[in-house]
């Protein structure tokens, strides 16, 4: 009898920071991501407005960073993308590393290219939930691709 295996396929949605886009570094970062098998099923590069980036970030409205995290990302052009694969929220915060670039595990992103915990090169969803609102703020459905 074959094994009953059990796959996740999700979506969660994958930025690549102003920081990052600076220094272009997109391409090493998306490296990162079809290495571990996320496909990328929609992308797009953007400026986000100060209220954009207020709506993203709303459930940090309350923080001390806040309005500093909010002109950073406006601050240029960022890269928005639909990654896709098994257990694709997590797999996709494991290659990210921690938030803060000093506490980040060697070989995740953050670890070989954030330079502070604002400047973080990457942002990811963290949960089914927020990765469907987060999709949604950026993507139609029709743009984005799935693989089967
Ligand atoms: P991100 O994964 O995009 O989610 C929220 C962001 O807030 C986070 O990455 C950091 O860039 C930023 N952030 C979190 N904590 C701090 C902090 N203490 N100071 C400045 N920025 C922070």
């Amino acid at each position: 009898m074959a094994p009953v295996t059990t796959q996740t396929i999700e979506q969660t949605l994958s930025i690549v920071k102003p920081d990052a886009v600076e220094q272009n570094m997109i391409g090493n970062i998306l490296e990162y991501f079809e290495r571990e098998g996320l496909n990328i099923v929609a992308a797009k590069m953007l400026r986000l407005s100060l209220d954009q980036a207020k709506a993203f970030y709303a459930v940090h409205k309350d923080r001390p960073f806040f309005q500093e995290l909010v002109d950073f990302m406006a601050s240029g052009p960022v890269l928005v993308m639909v990654l896709q694969g098994e257990n694709a929220i997590a797999r996709n915060r494991q290659i990210m590393g921690a938030t803060d670039p000093s506490k980040a595990e060697s070989g995740t992103i953050r670890a070989d290219f954030a330079t502070s915990i604002e400047r973080n090169a990457v942002h990811g969803s963290d949960s089914p939930q927020t990765a469907k609102a987060e999709i949604a703020f950026f993507f139609k459905p029709n743009e984005i691709c799935p693989r089967s």
